[in-house]
């Protein structure tokens, strides 16, 4: 049995949702399990070993994800990029004790898109109690916590100040360390809340309202961009075609509903063929969202079973270049896992064809719960918690980043 674990005791430090709730530091330390973890943790030191504690920490944690609940740490993600205020206590990187999303949907419905400047404006009022809601519901007070996380880039840049500020004032005034996280970092890590979670490295394909990109995951903290979008992301496609049918925003859901009563081959829609050094994997969808308004414009809008068929026409327009490229990128570079991420992997039929496809290619596809696909503050918590424990701080200066690149330093300080 690894030091480690005899030394932590697991059968009392992993907790289970619920049950470990730190009300305070004393009261951890009370406890004859966790007081050793917690001086062990708070002294820098580990007294049995005589090694820096966060060595050791990041030791275990690669070499056994599971030993990292023995370390109990606890942290605080919070999400503002888009049209979402939301945060979420995770627990060891693996366990949500909380997940409170305040959704603007809503609110930007009627302008048919999000409204970059009412999206700050909501966030303003929504993201002192939704910390507070999430800080509740997982029975924890802002000292307990052991890293503070906020997506500080890539979205709109309003909207990301609202919680990076937030994050920023938090962790002053709590003394408590600030993590800036990449928004894609978290769809990426969000499976990392799934019980069975996947190990880097794997193919990693993010599909939301503003992003489309494979990503080649070495290891936590490793990301490398193989293929991007050079135009539309997928929901953006997704979104801008709800609007010329007249169905509601976002887009994704109304028109998934409509294409499983309607036959994908009815409208043979084109699938961009992107030539070129290194283009192998990007995508393009500006095409066939063009192709749709041509049609509507030709035939006019379908209603009943003809409206059915052209979102199912659609959406096979979509779902078949991503999947084929997710799974060519994933077999080119040796990968045996593929998982899928962002607002767009709840799509039905990309779920589907994705799992085919996967499965005939001899992969191993990881697909989040259909909540931990669109915007939360858990995947932000997660992918702060790798960020923290690879010994990343941000300082008071940490700023917005609206353009910033998974792969790639966030740039330095513009906004904020
Ligand atoms: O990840 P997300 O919440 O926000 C961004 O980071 O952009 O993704 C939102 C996007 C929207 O464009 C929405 O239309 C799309 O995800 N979406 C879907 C589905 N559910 C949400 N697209 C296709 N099928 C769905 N079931
Ligand atoms: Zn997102």
């Amino acid at each position: 049995m690894p030091v480690g674990r005899r030394e932590a005791s697991p059968g009392q430090c992993k907790s289970k949702p619920g049950t470990l709730r730190r009300k305070s530091f004393g009261q951890w330390a009370a406890r004859p399990a966790f007081s050793r973890c917690r001086c062990v943790r708070t002294r820098g030191r580990c007294r049995l070993q005589g090694i820096c504690f966060w060595k050791k920490a990041r030791r275990l944690f690669w070499a056994d994800p599971d030993l990292s609940e023995a370390f109990l740490m606890l942290v605080l993600g919070i999400e503002s990029s888009c049209d979402e205020t939301a945060a979420s206590v995770v627990q060891d990187g693996r366990v949500a004790l909380s997940d409170v999303v305040s959704s603007q949907i809503e609110i930007h419905r009627r302008y048919g898109g999000v409204v970059p400047e009412l999206a700050s404006r909501n966030h303003v009022m929504q993201v002192i109690p939704v910390v507070e809601e999430a800080l509740s519901k997982a029975g924890v007070t802002l000292s307990d916590l052991d890293a503070i996380a906020v997506t500080s880039g890539p979205g709109l840049i309003g909207a990301l100040l609202v919680g990076v500020q937030t994050a920023k004032a938090l962790a002053w005034c709590s003394q408590k360390p600030l993590v800036g996280v990449n928004h894609l970092e978290g769809h990426l890590l969000a499976i990392r809340l799934l019980e069975d979670a996947p190990e880097p490295p794997f193919m990693g394909l993010v599909v939301s309202g503003g992003h489309t990109s494979l990503f080649d995951v070495r290891s936590f903290g490793d990301y490398r961009p193989v293929g991007s979008t050079r135009d539309d992301a997928a929901g953006e496609a997704y979104d801008k075609v709800a609007k010329m049918l007249g169905l509601p925003y976002p887009g994704g859901l109304p028109i998934d509903r409509l294409a499983k009563e309607g036959n994908p081959k009815a409208i043979r829609f084109p699938r961009a063929n992107i030539k070129g050094d290194g283009a192998e994997f990007d995508f393009s969808f500006s095409g066939l969202k063009t192709a749709v308004r041509a049609w509507v414009e030709k035939n006019g809008c379908p209603e009943g079973q003809g409206l059915c068929d052209l979102c199912a026409s659609f959406q096979e327009a979509v779902a078949d270049p991503l999947t084929r490229k997710a799974v060519l990128a994933a077999r080119r570079l040796g990968h045996q896992k593929v998982v899928l991420a962002g607002g767009v992997a709840a799509n039905s039929r990309l779920r589907g064809l994705m799992q085919e496809r996967a499965r005939s290619a001899g992969l191993s596809l990881f697909l989040p719960p259909i909540r931990l696909c669109t915007d939360n503050g858990a995947m932000i918590a997660v992918a702060g918690t790798h960020a923290f424990l690879r010994g990343e701080r941000a300082g008071m200066d940490l700023s917005a980043s609206p353009g910033w690149h998974l792969g790639t330093p966030q740039p330095r300080k513009t906004f904020g």
